[in-house]
């Protein structure tokens, strides 16, 4: 499939999202997120690859949310054709595991995309901020929500009311980011961090990214109760025990993903 707004690349098993509007700075417009959305779900579906990547530009992750064409907006187009939800979503559905590699600017809707990323590594260049305010416009791609989630309450209030970027070591300080790189190592870094996910047992990986997503929508008793019976449910799978009988047996696992 050819597209117009990312590239993609497969090495191995791991694919390769970047996304590519260098002259705004990978300002997320409607056919970004919906080439996007489409890549994560078609690679999704490939039973070849194992994990994906979601990166930008040494200079811009994402400035944000394409500003020139949401300054046209009316009620029609964000509450009657449901912006943001009707294609920033689709990397909920994404079942594999999906990291950003994130390098200059993540600010507004590219801090929320890096966040709707199951975790976020860092060069050490990158800035992260919800500057929203500034525009007359709150985060909309769930700045609110998951930014207070990953970095405490306090925080998530300075950053989205301040508007003020936020810098790599900050951001791994606070949680947002969980490793960081020099930025000339980051893709390469990230790509062997991929590699050695995408090696793990597929469906053992799908359950442990379902179970953490948990967390976040559900109380700490039926979270349990929902890791409890996944964890019950990896025994029935075939990679359950060939990891088990490798281990006991002092060889590495050949892992079938069944
Ligand atoms: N939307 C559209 N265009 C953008 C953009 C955005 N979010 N961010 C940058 N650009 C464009 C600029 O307009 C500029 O285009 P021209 O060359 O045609 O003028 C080009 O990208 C380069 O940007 P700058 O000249 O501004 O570059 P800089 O290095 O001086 O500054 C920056 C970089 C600090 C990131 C600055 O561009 C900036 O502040 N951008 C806007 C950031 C922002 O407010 N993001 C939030 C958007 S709202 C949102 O995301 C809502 C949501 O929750 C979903």
């Amino acid at each position: 499939m050819s597209y117009k707004t990312i590239l993609t690349e497969v090495d191995g098993k791991v694919a390769t999202i970047t996304l590519n509007r260098p002259e705004v700075l990978n300002a997320l417009n409607d056919q970004l997120m919906e080439e996007l959305g489409a890549a994560l779900l078609a690679f999704d579906a490939d039973d070849n690859i194992g994990c994906m990547i979601v990166t930008g530009s040494e200079k811009a992750f994402a400035a944000g949310a394409d500003i020139a064409s949401m300054a046209k907006y009316g009620l029609k187009d964000v509450y009657r054709d449901d912006f943001i939800t009707r294609n920033w979503e689709e990397i909920k559905k994404v079942r594999k595991p999906v990291i950003a590699a994130v390098s200059g600017y993540a600010l507004g809707g590219g801090c929320e995309l890096a966040m709707m990323c199951d975790t976020i590594m860092a060069a050490d260049n990158a800035k992260f901020a919800q500057p929203e305010v500034k525009l007359g416009i709150i985060p909309g791609a769930g700045g609110t929500q998951r930014l207070p989630r990953a970095v405490s309450k306090a925080k998530a209030m300075d950053l989205a009311l301040t508007g003020r970027m936020m810098d790599a070591a900050e951001a791994e300080r606070s949680g947002l980011v969980a490793r960081i790189f020099p930025q000339a190592d980051l893709l390469k870094e990230v790509k062997v961090i991929a590699k050695g996910i995408a090696d793990m047992p597929l469906l053992t990986a799908i359950m442990v990214k379902e179970s953490i997503n948990t967390a976040y929508e559900t109380t700490l008793s039926e979270g349990i109760h929902f890791e409890r019976r996944l964890f019950h449910a990896c025994f029935a799978t075939n990679d359950q025990k060939e990891g088990m009988a490798a281990f006991m047996e002092k060889r590495p696992a050949k892992f079938t993903n069944s």
